[in-house]
């Protein structure tokens, strides 16, 4: 569709920009704080522990300070489990609630909305040991976190985000550092399965809980979604394309907004003997759950071809890289993009093909919870650090955003990757996404002192003008 008018950015569009608790806060056990599974992962070689990351947690006057220097209207942050109740479950730390508390104030004291994530890849270690998210429990251990959530929070925070990129926790968990396999597992597709079931669950109640005790808030789920191309017009190819998209996107959006499992991945969990067991209550608790906007992070799109049986599960595995799945589909290099240099492609089109499609299935307001560009970014010596890159990616994407804007999506809101510089989930510090730099390498912390990055003030100039100026 090309437009010959286009469509402003709504009024009060929220824009802002993305952190997670356990890769910009810091003070990992400090004030109380129980470990969570982040903690106690072996980090990958080469690249830093989390122990301190852009340590937001004895900074946040500063960063938030600079973020309403930028004019943000929206803060997307999560909040640390283990730092509200260190055990998962049982006493609530109070400096844990202090600290989110200052945080949250400190957003609105300068007109910013704070949008909260609940769980952002870091489960309480102390979980952990009692099973993680196979144990059936986990379900409530969850839903008595939202609820600690609700009541200390929800007096100022009007938009909560449930699980973060639960597909990728999925589908690609042991990268991140968060698959627990129970020992002795015989069937890791079942268990998989079995524990992403337990998040659904978990993710429905919260939802139902959220419009129960906060009617004025709006809540929604954050899964990685972006569309799966078919590697070329063979039929073959078209099937392993719409295969993918059910195991990748449509399961998760299809469950948190029609509250059924999609048919697709069904069939492909009953062939593996590995279908959810579902507890007396559940088919209910998932239809009523129900959001009232879709967030999701896109980085790039994904293409497939029919898998040939040789695809090897989870080699060069990340969020946005995979071989395939046998059976399933074949990754295939789609030669029309170029890469980042951490060989991310990027596809800043797919971005409104993505936007679109979401909508088309789910007709709910959107609200894009992350995006954004992995650099080796260097501060010059008159402490200034060039970005054009970052720049030029951030403006075809929201140049996308308005497109799908003009096409019928109803967007309400950008957050890309990320507000600041933190530790990326496997490859250190180095792989900087922030408008804000923080000067610490991998093993020397450095000054840690904060420093705009010229995208900084390029971004400040497109929320001023309400993305009409992007040069
Ligand atoms: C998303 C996660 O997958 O991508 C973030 O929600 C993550 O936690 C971001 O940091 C970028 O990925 P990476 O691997 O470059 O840190």
């Amino acid at each position: 569709m090309i437009h010959k008018t286009l469509k402003p950015f709504p009024k009060h569009f929220l824009w802002g920009a993305s952190t997670s608790a356990y890769q910009v806060e810091g003070a990992s056990l400090e004030d109380g704080k129980g470990p969570s599974c982040q903690d106690v992962k072996k980090v990958p070689e080469g690249t830093s522990d989390l122990k301190v990351c852009a340590d937001q947690y004895h900074r946040y006057k500063e960063d938030i300070a600079l973020m309403a220097e930028m004019g943000f209207k929206t803060y997307r942050f999560s909040v640390s489990w283990s730092r509200i109740l260190p055990e998962g479950t049982g006493a609530v730390n109070p400096k844990g609630i202090e600290y989110y508390n200052n945080l949250i104030d400190e957003c609105l004291k300068y007109g910013i909305e704070p949008l909260v994530t609940m769980f952002h890849f870091d489960m309480p270690a102390a979980l952990d040991k009692r099973g993680s998210w196979s144990n059936r429990e986990s379900v409530d251990w969850f839903l008595n976190f939202a609820k600690v959530l609700f009541e200390s929070f929800g007096d100022r925070v009007k938009y909560w985000l449930t699980i973060n990129e639960q597909n990728m926790l999925t589908l690609v968990g042991p990268v991140i550092g968060t698959l627990m396999i129970p020992e002795g597992c015989t069937n890791i597709l079942k268990e998989t399965y079995q524990q992403n079931h337990h998040m659904l669950v978990a993710q429905a109640k919260a939802m139902a809980l959220c419009h129960e005790l906060l009617p004025n808030a709006k809540i929604g789920p954050a899964p990685n979604i972006s569309v799966v191309y078919s590697a070329s017009c063979k039929p073959e190819d078209t099937l392993a394309a719409q295969n993918f998209n059910a195991i990748r996107n449509w399961l998760y959006l299809d469950m948190a907004v029609y509250g059924v499992y999609n048919n697709l991945v069904w069939s492909y969990l009953e062939e593996h003997d590995a279908v959810p067991v579902f507890a007396p209550g559940d088919e209910e608790a998932l239809k009523n759950g129900r959001p009232d906007f879709i967030g999701f992070n896109y980085y790039t799109t994904s293409t497939a071809q029919a898998s040939d049986g040789t695809e090897k599960e989870g080699k060069k595995a990340d969020q946005q890289k995979a071989d395939g799945i046998p059976g399933v589909y074949k990754g295939f290099r789609n030669p029309n993009l170029l890469t980042t240099e951490f060989g991310w492609e990027i596809d800043p089109l797919g971005f409104r093909a993505t936007m679109r499609e979401i909508y088309s299935r789910y007709h709910l307001p959107m609200i894009v919870t992350e995006n954004g560009l992995g650099a080796y970014d260097k501060l010059t010596e008159d402490k200034k650090v060039h970005d054009p890159y970052r720049i030029e990616y951030l403006r075809k994407h929201i140049e996308q955003i308005r497109l799908a804007i003009t096409d019928g999506c109803e967007m309400m809101g950008y957050c890309p990757w990320s507000a600041i510089d933190l530790i990326s989930t496997h490859e250190g510090i180095v792989k900087r996404y922030g408008f804000i730099y923080v000067d610490r390498e991998e093993f020397d912390l450095k000054t840690m002192n904060r420093y705009r990055k010229d995208s900084f003030y390029w971004y400040k100039k497109v929320i001023a003008s309400n993305g009409e100026d992007l040069a």
